[in-house]
């Protein structure tokens, strides 16, 4: 008999190792991304199905563009494929997706396909994907100060009105529950710039596997591990 798996509300990956991935197996560094690529829409296809509401997953960081052109071009052509990918499929599909990061250093082509996607799939039921795509913690951060300043000015709002949940508001996640749950794969500890607020009370599972390899059932391995662990809160 399965044991039942009760899955938190927000999970969230950092999505790490394609490039290992693909070195061990002699190929293009965009071919692990490829192969990464297809390991997500496979994972999110699950979850989904399990019923988790919300998986939030790293594919591109505000420092990612650091990366040889080539790379940085392989990878924007998969997002491109992926986020097409979802559009064609929205009648047979249940998920909702949400894009957090900069848009304006995006190509205006793939800005408008995540825009569609968006406005395509807002009324969905299913899981929730949020793909952070020129996404950087301290970025989100600066961004979101900036609109409160600038509704400030405006007079839309009052300074000393700022607490937690107002300023929540101005974040990319604005209305996505906090994950209670972050995966990072290939064993790299490090957050690398991710959801630093969202992540303040969140449990941290390391994994070795890298992320072409990590499939759903080590995404319950993580689950069950984190409920072996007590969340205290502080209290
Ligand atoms: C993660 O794989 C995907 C992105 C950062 C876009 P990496 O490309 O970082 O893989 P490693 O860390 O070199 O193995
Ligand atoms: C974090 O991975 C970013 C993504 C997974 C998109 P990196 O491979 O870019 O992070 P570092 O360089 O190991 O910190
Ligand atoms: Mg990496």
């Amino acid at each position: 008999m399965g044991d039942i798996i009760i899955l938190p509300e927000h999970i969230a990956i950092i999505m790490d190792g394609n490039g290992r991935w693909a070195k061990k197996r002699l190929l293009t560094k965009t071919a692990g991304h490829k192969a990464g690529a297809s390991n997500l829409r496979k994972l999110a296809e699950q979850a989904n199905k399990a019923g988790l509401r919300y998986l939030s997953v790293y594919a591109f960081s505000t420092e990612n563009w650091k990366r040889p052109a080539a790379e940085v071009e392989g990878l924007m052509n998969l997002l491109r494929g992926y986020i097409q990918e979802y559009i064609d499929d929205t009648n047979k599909n249940d998920m909702r997706v949400r894009v957090i990061g900069r848009r304006d250093r995006l190509a205006l082509d793939l800005r408008e396909k995540i825009e569609y996607l968006e406005q395509l799939t807002a009324g969905k039921t299913g899981l929730t994907l949020v793909i952070a795509l020129d996404y950087g913690s301290r970025d989100e951060l600066w961004r979101a100060a900036r609109k409160f300043a600038a509704a400030c000015t405006k007079g839309d709002i009052s300074g000393d009105t700022l607490d937690e949940d107002v300023f929540a508001n101005y974040l990319d996640t604005a209305g996505i529950p906090d994950p209670q749950l972050l995966i990072r794969t290939s064993g790299e500890q490090r957050l690398s710039n991710f959801m630093m607020w969202q992540l303040a009370y969140s449990e941290l599972y390391y994994t070795d596997k890298l992320w072409p390899d990590f499939g759903f059932k080590d995404m319950l391995e993580a689950v069950q591990a984190y409920h072996a662990r007590e969340r205290r809160f502080g209290g």
